[in-house]
């Protein structure tokens, strides 16, 4: 068994699960992203060199469930709902209160919503963890997805797009393009020449 880890800054008392695991260039913000953490997988979270999970985030990740971060992904405090796998690129930029929920953990029928209310008042912490089937989610690199906006299960979203802020993104969004709205829909598409990455830009230089 590791020695548990802590974080030097951390005003919680809690520790980094043995599963996580996050380059020494990453930032956590405080090890209370981990509350409701519960992944067996081998890496239930990996974070990338110099991705920052800021305050406000959570990892709610089921056993089964496994969390990426790529490089210099930076999350300004959103939710992971996880019971089978979200990806997220290098260098995506997701903002306040943005929702990622793979599955809905929650029977349609009222009756199977009830029972599980009931079962949550037994639970420490008290939570609901319905067993609902879980699609993936996919966010491809350099996508920027806007306050309040939430990614339902199994969406892919192409690299380089952008999500409107207070968007609920239920299909895929193909790259390079802009998406708002409740649900969310194109508004319009970006020029993939002047996104082009580093690697690119120093092979076909302008
Ligand atoms: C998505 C966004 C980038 C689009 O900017 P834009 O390309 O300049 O878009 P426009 O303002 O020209 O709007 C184009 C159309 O989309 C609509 N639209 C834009 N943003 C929208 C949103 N968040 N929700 C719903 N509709 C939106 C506009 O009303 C407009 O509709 P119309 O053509 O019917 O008039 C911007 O509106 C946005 O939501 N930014 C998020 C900001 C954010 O979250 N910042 C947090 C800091 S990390």
């Amino acid at each position: 068994m590791s020695e548990p880890r802590r974080l030097d800054w951390d005003w919680y008392d809690g520790t980094i699960p043995d599963n996580v695991v996050y380059d020494e260039s990453a930032h956590l913000a405080t090890s209370y992203i981990f509350y409701l953490y519960r992944s067996e997988a081998p890496v239930g979270v990996k974070v990338g060199r110099g991705a920052c999970v800021y305050m406000g985030s959570l990892f709610d990740v089921g056993p089964r469930g496994r969390i990426t971060l790529g490089d210099y992904v930076m999350v300004n405090g959103a939710r992971f709902t996880c019971d089978s796998e979200i990806e997220v690129g290098d260098y995506c930029l997701i903002s306040w209160n943005v929702v990622f929920m793979d599955t809905y953990r929650m029977p349609f029928d009222p009756e199977g919503r009830r029972r599980e209310i009931e079962q949550a008042v037994s639970r420490s912490p008290r939570r609901l963890l319905g067993d609902a089937a879980a699609r993936p989610i996919r966010i491809g690199a350099n996508v920027w997805i806007g306050f309040d906006s939430c990614v339902l299960p199994g969406v892919t979203i192409g690299e380089g797009s952008i999500v409107g802020a207070r968007s609920v993104v239920a299909e895929d969004v193909p790259p390079y393009t802009v998406v708002a709205g409740n649900p969310a829909r194109v508004i319009r598409h970006l020029d993939r020449a002047s996104h082009r990455t580093t690697d690119e830009r120093s092979q076909f230089p302008i």
